[in-house]
C-alpha cells in the first residue's frame, strides 16, 4: 500500500454503508448521503436495468474506477438470478488494500442472508489483475490495473459506469480525448452513465458524438447524466 493509501479513512455514509475518504485525491469515493443509495441510483437503476430490457443473453460492462468494488458487487447481486452472461471489465489505477476491502460493510447490507456475496466480494479484491476470472459460470471479471489515460479498449461494451473522481479533483479524466475513448469502447446503442452533471462535461460528451440526457440525481444531487452512442 502506498503512503497515500495508508492515510485513507473508511467512514459511514447516511444510509449506513461505508465509503472511503481518499487522501491522495482529497475526495470521497461516494456521496456522504449514502454510498449504496448513490451506486444503486446512478449505475444500477439508470444504467443496468434499462439495458436488461433490451439485451436478453449477454451484457458487457466497463467500469471506470473499480475502487471499493461496490458497483461490481451490486451488479453481481442483481445479475445472480438472471439467465444472462456478464462480462465486467473494471479499471483501477490505485487499488485499495485487501484488509480495507474486508472491512467494508457492503455484502451484509446488500443481503445479509446471501453468504456468497461476502466470498465473491473478497475474491473480487484478491483476484489478480489483467486476467479474466469467472466468479461464477455467468459472471466474468477482468480488472485492468493501470491509468485510464494509458489503456485501450475493444469496442465491445453495452454500458459504461463512469465513476472517476469529480472534475474538480481530476479534470484530466473528463476531457474530450478520454470521452472519445469511452465512445469508441461502446457498441452502437451503448450507454454511459455517471453521477456528474456539469455543463462543460455534457458539452464535451456532445462534441465527441454522444446524445446526452439529463436524469434526476441521487440524494444530494439534482441531476446525473446518461450519454448514448446512437446507432448509425
Ligand atoms: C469515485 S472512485 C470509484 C468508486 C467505485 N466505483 C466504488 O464503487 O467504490 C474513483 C476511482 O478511480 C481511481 N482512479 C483515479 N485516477 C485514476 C486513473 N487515472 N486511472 C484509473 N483509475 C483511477 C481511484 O483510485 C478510485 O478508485
Amino acid at each position: 500500500m502506498s503512503d497515500d493509501a495508508a492515510n485513507d479513512e473508511i467512514f459511514v455514509t447516511q444510509d449506513g454503508s461505508h465509503s472511503i475518504a481518499a487522501s491522495r485525491f482529497g475526495v470521497t469515493y461516494h456521496s456522504k448521503y449514502g454510498a449504496i443509495t448513490e451506486s444503486r441510483h446512478v449505475f444500477i437503476q439508470a444504467g443496468l436495468f434499462p439495458l436488461l430490457l433490451n439485451t436478453p443473453v449477454q451484457v458487457s460492462i466497463l467500469e471506470m474506477g473499480f475502487g471499493t468494488g461496490l458497483n461490481a458487487l451490486l451488479t453481481f447481486y442483481e445479475m445472480a438470478n438472471r439467465r444472462m452472461e456478464v462480462y465486467y471489465e473494471a479499471i483501477e489505477g490505485f487499488p485499495i488494500s485487501i484488509p480495507a476491502a474486508q472491512s467494508l460493510n457492503y455484502p451484509e447490507l446488500i443481503d445479509e442472508k446471501d453468504a456468497e456475496l461476502k466470498v465473491v466480494f473478497e475474491r473480487m479484491h484478491s483476484m489478480p489483475g489483467e486476467e479474466e476470472v469467472a466468479l461464477t459460470p455467468h459472471f466474468k471479471l477482468l480488472k485492468r490495473l493501470g491509468n485510464l489515460e494509458d489503456l485501450d479498449f475493444l469496442p465491445r461494451f453495452d454500458l459504461i459506469y463512469y465513476d472517476a473522481f469529480a472534475p474538480s479533483a481530476q479534470p484530466e479524466l473528463w476531457t474530450a480525448p478520454i470521452m472519445q475513448k469511452m465512445y469508441d469502447a461502446l457498441r452502437p446503442g451503448g450507454v454511459l452513465v455517471t453521477y456528474c452533471a456539469k455543463g462543460e462535461f455534457k458539452r464535451t460528451l456532445k462534441a465527441v458524438g454522444f446524445t446526452v440526457e439529463r436524469m434526476p440525481g441521487p440524494p444530494g444531487k439534482r441531476e446525473m447524466t446518461k450519454a448514448i452512442k446512437e446507432r448509425a
